[in-house]
């Protein structure tokens, strides 16, 4: 079993985007029983699933930690994916879960499930939760929209990944930066993805050949609750999600 995270410090880099699509994209066309876990406090993830938080009452991450139920109590489905559902109470993690051994959380209550592959949306923070998220993760994803503050952003999540990597998850590995928002003919694009491709080689890992190209129909999509997929199951960002979901299965 995959378990994949999403991670990078800066909001806004399409973390919830991607495990959105990579969840729609893995179901769909390879057949992969898909879990996502919504680490974020700000439950985006759970909502543009289609996911009524409300209604999902103690079914979250939050219960899942505090061990009040199993892994399979706190699951509910959308269309392509299963998913855990986040909580606003997740915004006390750091101060609410601090006994000994609280990195081991999350992967001690993931490590038995039946999937194919788990893909963790992260929030933007380097507290607990992006902690225990890349303690449980056999594999992280970094994507990154052309800016600098992103490019700072990455600084700060390979400082973290270094001290996950000694203290509680030797063998994380990095499968690549996906480049969001992406827009060939902006002036900054050039530097920004040189500036890329040499921090990625400094993380010994790759920039992906697939880059992501800005559309409204993923923000119609998410805002109307519905996959993008069955939104407009052809536009620029789903060609290029699929191309990208290609390369990725080729270094799973
Ligand atoms: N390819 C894209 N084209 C257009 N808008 C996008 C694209 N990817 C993400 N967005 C939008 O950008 C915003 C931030 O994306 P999101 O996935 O929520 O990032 P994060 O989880 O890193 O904060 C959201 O409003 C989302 O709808
Ligand atoms: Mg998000």
């Amino acid at each position: 079993m995959e378990i994949i995270s999403v991670n990078i410090t800066k909001g806004g880099c399409g973390k919830t985007t991607t495990v959105q699509m990579l969840g729609e994209i893995l179901s769909r066309d390879y057949k992969k029983k898909i879990l996502c876990i919504d680490t974020d406090p700000q439950c985006n993830l759970t909502t543009v699933s289609g996911i009524n938080l409300m209604a999902c009452g103690d079914r979250n991450l939050y219960t899942l930690l505090k061990g009040e139920r199993p892994l399979n109590d706190c699951i509910v489905k959308s269309k392509y994916y299963d998913i855990v559902p986040g909580s606003l109470l997740l915004a006390y993690a750091d101060t609410e879960f601090n006994q000994l051994g609280r990195e081991y959380l999350l992967k001690e209550q993931i490590e038995d499930a039946n999937y194919d592959i788990i893909l963790i949306d992260t929030p933007p923070s380097l507290g607990l939760l992006n902690i225990m998220s890349l303690t449980a993760s056999t594999k992280i994803i970094i994507p990154t929209e052309c800016s600098y503050l992103a490019m700072i952003g990455l600084d700060q999540l390979s400082n973290t990944i270094e001290s996950v990597r000694k203290h509680s998850n030797k063998g994380l590995e990095i499968s690549g930066i996906l480049m969001v928002k992406y827009n060939a003919r902006a002036n900054i694009t050039s530097a920004v993805l040189a500036g890329l491709q040499k921090m990625s080689s400094k993380l010994h890992t790759k920039v992906f050949d697939s880059k992501i190209r800005e559309t409204v129909k993923v923000k119609e999509a998410q805002s109307q609750q519905e996959p993008i997929l069955d939104w407009d199951s052809s536009c620029s960002a789903v060609k290029d999600y699929i191309a990208f979901t290609m390369e990725l299965v080729n270094v799973l």
